[in-house]
């Protein structure tokens, strides 16, 4: 063991003694047990029972044995982990007050992001402009129906990029495919601009740049688990982050000054995109937002729609793939509704239910962010009589959920027909299909998200058909899962296209 590791170790045996005695003075304050869980080492906790690169996975693992209400020790963080459907909604619908502020892990803390950033921002004033602003001015439905043209463009481009490789003969890398697609519709809605060009010195920058926070990101950090060294920072994981984040932050300020300035020379053209939206409110009113507001405001929409998006666009075409009878039943409900020939657009959606089902069975087996953002007990909360802890930090496994046999028939198979006539839907009302969660904290780009998915997977269905590259592999290496900050596929999909 050489020098450094030593060093820790002592550190994290002061600590646990420390902590000990904290614990022993506490425990007649809260007399209730915590709830039940895999024993834990001294100091490391269940660290080791989590190695490995699917948590979602050995969380559900333990859950069988422990039960859907259960304490893991990471490192030195209690942590419940909550693994049905009825604990969820009492978690984040009963108590959604007590628990709406979230765990900050130390690599947001980089740059000071947790105290502008709205997935970390406590719930206070700053969170609940920023939540407003999203709802009223970013998402909402007479917004997105207004600026519906931009994302229509670019599919239109992904689909005459794909029309060019189904002459050649040539396969797509459907992941690819979805994540410049993504990218662009969401660069495109935010500030008109094409991220994904390869042509693009800001889109290949920024490229770089979120690859950077999100390899760091989702790097385990012993400063989240061992607080005595969140000052040593070991990894040097927040010091990258802190550089990272001011870059990309930087990159954003400099395309708002460059709208500003286009603004001052040419007059006001509208783009009708959300910089437009956010300049005039800032002008309007003081205070409510400012530039470099907007600029942060803009990281963390990019962080937390692109790959999120792009994931369950190539996991919705992995199992359409593999599910011909499936795949055909939703061309036909396509070529009813909209018909050969013709290009889907946003408000077709309503009238398709079976494409409808196909994404909320997507979701249901491959969430893409599999345990919700962490969320913080903000008191003592007691559940199903255990007591959680102030200050413990609550995972929901969403993935965990959707396997769970008790709710779902046949939960491995990929069933859309189950979501037909039925009134369940992604809008963090049934807790059993919950991959944006639910109550105050949840995701505000739903409604883009639903939009830009059900657009772009209609579209490759409707305007081609597909055939698997090489065919198909075994199903479980086909649908391999790849966990970073978003749950990936490891295996990248590749599938020729022919024109309908
Ligand atoms: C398939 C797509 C997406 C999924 C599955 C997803 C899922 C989630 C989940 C699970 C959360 C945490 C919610 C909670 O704690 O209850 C979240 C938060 C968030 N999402 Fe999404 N998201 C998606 C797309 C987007 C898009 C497109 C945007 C914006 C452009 C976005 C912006 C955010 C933001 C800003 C938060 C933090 C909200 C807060 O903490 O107050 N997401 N998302
Ligand atoms: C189509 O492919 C040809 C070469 O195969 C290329 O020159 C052309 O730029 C492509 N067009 C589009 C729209 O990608
Ligand atoms: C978007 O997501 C994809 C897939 O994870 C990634 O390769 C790409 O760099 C991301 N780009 C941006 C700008 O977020
Ligand atoms: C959330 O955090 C804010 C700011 O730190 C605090 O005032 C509030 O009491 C917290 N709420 C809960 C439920 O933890």
């Amino acid at each position: 063991m050489n020098y450094f590791m030593s060093f820790i170790l002592c550190l994290c045996l002061t600590w646990t003694i420390i902590q000990a005695f904290y614990s022993i003075s506490r425990s007649k304050v809260t007399s209730k047990k915590l709830p039940p869980g895999p024993k834990a080492f001294p100091i490391i906790g269940n660290l080791l029972e989590l190695v490995g690169h699917k948590p979602q996975k050995s969380m559900a693992k333990l859950a069988n044995t422990h039960g859907p209400l259960m304490t893991l020790m990471l490192g030195q963080k209690t942590t419940i982990v909550i693994s049905s459907a009825d604990l969820a909604k009492e978690v984040l619908q009963q108590h959604d007050q007590f628990f709406c502020n979230r765990t900050i892990p130390e690599s947001v803390v980089a740059g000071n992001e947790h105290e502008f950033s709205l997935p970390w921002l406590p719930v206070s004033a700053k969170w609940r402009n920023l939540r407003r602003i999203c709802k009223s001015h970013l998402f909402a439905n007479q917004i997105l129906d207004a600026n519906q043209n931009l994302r229509r463009k670019k599919v239109q481009e992904l689909l005459a990029d794909i029309h060019n490789s189904s002459l050649n003969g040539d396969a797509v890398d459907i992941g690819k495919a979805a994540f410049k697609t993504s990218l662009n519709l969401l660069s495109n809605t935010i500030f008109s601009v094409d991220l994904a060009d390869p042509n693009s010195a800001t889109g290949r920058e920024l490229s770089k740049l979120v690859h950077s926070i999100l390899e760091v990101g989702s790097r385990p950090n012993l400063a989240d688990y061992f607080p005595v060294l969140k000052k040593v920072d070991p990894q040097g994981i927040r010091r990258q982050m802190t550089i990272y984040f001011g870059k990309m932050i930087d990159l954003f300020s400099s395309i708002i000054s460059q709208r500003l300035l286009q603004r001052k020379t040419l007059g006001s053209i509208k783009n009708n995109d959300m910089l437009d939206t956010l300049l005039r409110i800032s002008e309007e009113s003081t205070g409510e937002i400012d530039k470099t507001q907007i600029a942060r405001l803009f990281v963390d929409l990019f962080l937390a729609g692109n790959d999120t998006t792009s994931a369950t666009l190539e996991w919705a075409m992995a199992e359409l793939l593999y599910n011909p009878e499936v795949l055909s039943k939703a061309k036909a409900e396509l070529k009813q509704i909209i018909g050969k020939g013709n290009a889907m657009v946003e408000s077709d959606i309503d009238r398709l239910p079976y494409l409808q089902a196909i994404v909320k069975e997507t979701f249901r087996l491959h969430p893409p962010v599999p345990l919700l953002l962490p969320r913080k007990a903000g008191a003592h909360v007691e559940i199903q009589g255990f007591s959680v802890p102030k200050g413990a930090q609550v995972l929901v496994n969403i993935w965990a959920i959707g396997r769970d046999a008790s709710i779902w028939e046949i939960p491995n198979s990929f069933e859309p027909g189950r979501f037909m006539g039925s009134e369940i839907d992604v809008k963090g009302r049934n807790f059993e299909l919950i991959p944006f969660g639910a109550g105050r904290r949840m995701c505000p780009g739903l409604p883009l998200a639903l939009r830009m998915l059900h657009l772009m997977l209609g579209s490759l269905i409707h305007t081609f058909d597909w055939k698997v590259e090489g065919g198909f592999k075994p199903k479980d290496i086909y649908f391999e899962e790849k966990f970073g900050l978003t749950l990936q596929k490891a295996k990248p999909l590749r599938a020729i296209p022919i024109m309908v």
